[in-house]
């Protein structure tokens, strides 16, 4: 298919414009899309954007496509895959100020991505992945995957009627998370070994039998990711937060954040820029490790986690694919990166989910991130904070019932009670009332 894209393909490193690699920096460099953005054009683009939420049509009701001047200008809109992902709600529940440590003067908004088709924000990448792939005539897609990578492009696949095969970590991956992927009819190929060892596979096999990659080193991934800052600050009424935290694992995310972030500043969209926490669990993050070396002045290379560990299994990554994208986004932003235990993870997600919102494991390390950069001083208590939840509660049903029974290793039974066995009478019914009568 011939299609006219307006986007341009460019080096990270050295900002060249390329075909499919750099000649100058190599085949490992980071590519980029860069869409023409005309400075100025920003009243008028807000005013599109608008329009669009009255519209019935699908590509303007998705909170991707409804933005697509700025993710895919020169797509044909016949060519859009969409299953009007996006439209997340933003929730200010007042009481988790306390638990966070903000006081009644800071905001916290919980931009909730569960509430994506597929339970996650991968959505928002994979629908402007897919119909990229299809339009360059891809004829099978693929990825690697903590799952919900894998549950995106397999439902999204099964819509555009082109194969998917998901490479995922055996054992490793949640059961609801499992259970989407295997449903929509994807491949499932299980890897005896960690996710990073799934990734240089589905690499390895994407170049060697020509599959379309569609894991986030696929610069068209990230476009469509941009969304979740551009309908975070639509929602915001463009009013930018002081900061913006958010988990990370293998960094697609940030990434798309701080392009998002840079564009819209270029644009005139917004007039300042907010800055920006990646927070990663503690048996899985050399990013964080990576980042506050490098806060002191250390210039040693990046290290990988060889063996990564976390309850979080959707950031259990150890090699993360977009450092040079996610340093270059810090910089600008004057970002940090910190990490949080599995116990912080879980008592946040604890916090989150008793507040009626409700995320998995990965996402609630947002808010345990936030809790320590309150607590150390570096997000002021009265700040404005947006916390992105990254997937929905119902992902990872084991370890939200394993939490709250007492029966993860080496985490505390929460206090007040989960769920108890009564007679079936009014008796005992009565008994275990007894304090809410
Ligand atoms: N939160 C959730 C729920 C995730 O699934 C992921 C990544 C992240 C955060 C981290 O985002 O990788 O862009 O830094 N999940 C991928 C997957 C790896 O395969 O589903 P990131």
């Amino acid at each position: 298919m011939n299609i006219e894209l307006a986007s341009q393909l460019h080096c990270v490193r050295c900002g060249g414009e390329v075909e499919t690699t750099c000649g100058d920096c190599g085949p490992e460099a980071p590519l980029e899309l860069r869409p023409p953005l005309e400075p100025g054009s920003g009243p008028a683009l807000l005013e599109l954007f608008s329009q669009r939420r009255l519209s019935r049509r699908g590509p303007d009701r998705s909170g991707v496509w409804r933005y697509r001047e700025l993710i895919a200008p020169g797509l044909p809109e016949d060519l859009i895959v969409t299953r009007m992902e996006g439209n997340t709600g933003l929730y200010e529940p007042r009481h988790l100020n306390a638990f966070a440590g903000l006081s009644s003067q800071g905001k916290l908004y919980l931009k909730h991505e569960g509430e994506n088709p597929t339970g996650s924000f991968k959505d928002r990448g994979m629908c402007v992945g897919i119909s990229l792939a299809i339009a360059e005539g891809a004829k099978v897609v693929a990825c690697a995957s903590t799952g919900n990578t894998s549950s995106s492009l397999a439902s999204y696949a099964a819509l555009a009627g082109i194969p998917g095969v998901v490479f995922v970590p055996a054992g490793k991956i949640s059961s609801g998370k499992l259970a989407q992927t295997v449903a929509y009819g994807a491949r499932v190929l299980e890897v005896e070994g960690s996710f990073d060892l799934a990734m240089r596979l589905v690499e390895e096999a994407s170049a060697h039998f020509g599959l379309g990659l569609l894991n986030s080193i696929n610069p068209w991934r990230v476009e469509g990711q941009k969304s979740i800052c551009l309908e975070l600050l639509d929602d915001l009424g463009w009013e930018v937060p002081d900061w913006i935290v958010l988990p990370s694992g293998n960094l697609g995310n940030i990434s798309a954040l701080g392009k998002a972030l840079r564009e819209a500043h270029t644009l005139g969209l917004i007039d300042r820029l907010p800055r920006v926490a990646c927070v990663q669990a503690a048996g899985a993050s050399p990013f964080a490790r990576y980042v506050e070396s490098r806060a002191q002045g250390e210039t040693g290379e990046f290290m990988i986690e060889p063996d990564p560990e976390t309850v979080a299994t959707a950031i259990r990554i150890g090699a993360p694919r977009s450092v040079e994208k996610a340093i270059r986004e810090l910089e600008h932003l004057q970002g940090t990166a910190l990490s949080v235990s599995d116990a912080e993870i879980l008592a946040a997600k604890a916090a989150v989910d008793a507040c009626g919102v409700g995320c998995e494991p990965a996402s609630a390390a947002s808010i345990a991130g936030l809790k320590r950069l309150v607590a150390a001083g570096v997000i002021p208590p009265d700040a404005t904070v947006a916390a992105i939840l990254t997937g929905h509660l119902l992902k990872d049903p084991d370890t939200t019932v394993g939490y709250h029974d007492g029966t993860l290793p080496g985490i505390p039974r929460p206090s007040g009670l989960g769920r108890q066995t009564v007679e079936a009478n009014l008796d005992s019914i009565g008994a275990a009332l007894s304090d809410l009568l």
